[in-house]
């Protein structure tokens, strides 16, 4: 399983010390965006990432908790993200929008909340190039593992498979070494934030994660 952290809960005081050791380690970057109306809460924008694309070169996996997605596009893509993904429950025509990710040469990925369906986004899979299942309502990180999420990645690997489809599957919300093994069959990456983040040894739960 590839790992890719959400630094929603770094310590951005000194980002050389906290966060470039980090990068060094996981697959990807998951960059959350939250605009107070999508999510009840406020993160960071594009300026913060373009400035950490000048620390690391992995890829940037941006995830939009925005009402209005389509409007911030052109300023993500600017700002360093490899992939770019939205949720199917913000004011966009999702098509439209996915078209849009895609002119710029990036990745586009689609996302759920916990109380969306895959069935509701199975008309959408296979134009996209990343699928977000949320195992935790987007808007804070360090929540718990919502178990309705296993069946969710579950039924989009065998869709994957079924169809010869190319999205990559990832899964974000309450990752840990406890709940990792529950979807790291399923799934091609997951998002892990506070577990890596919070920890004295983040390079240990990197490859904890890693290994399964
Ligand atoms: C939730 C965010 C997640 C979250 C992950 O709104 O989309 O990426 O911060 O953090 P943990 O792993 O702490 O749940
Ligand atoms: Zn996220």
């Amino acid at each position: 399983m590839k790992v890719s952290v959400s630094i929603l809960t770094l310590d951005f005081a000194n980002v050389e010390k906290n966060f470039v050791p980090i990068a060094k380690d996981v697959d990807y970057i998951h960059m959350d965006i939250m605009d107070a109306e999508f999510v009840p809460n406020i993160s960071f924008g594009y300026s913060v990432v373009a400035s950490l694309r000048k620390l690391t070169d992995k890829p940037f996996d941006t995830h939009l908790m925005m009402m209005h997605p389509q409007r911030y596009i052109k300023e993500f893509v600017e700002a360093g993200s490899q992939y770019i993904t939205f949720h199917v429950e913000a004011d966009c025509d999702v098509l439209e929008t996915i078209k849009l990710i895609k002119s710029y040469g990036i990745g586009a990925g689609i996302s759920i909340k916990p109380k969306t369906t895959v069935e509701e986004i199975e008309k959408y899979l296979p134009y996209v190039d990343m699928v977000l299942v949320m195992s935790v309502e987007p808007g804070f990180g360090g929540q718990k593992f919502m178990t309705s999420a296993i069946d969710k990645v579950k039924y989009l690997s065998e869709l994957k498979k079924n169809n010869n489809y190319n999205y990559l599957i990832n899964i974000d919300g309450g990752i840990n070494g406890n709940t990792a093994p529950l979807i790291a069959p399923y799934v091609d990456l997951a998002v892990s934030g506070s577990y890596i983040c919070n920890a004295d040894n983040p390079k240990e739960r990197i490859e904890i994660l890693k290994k399964m």
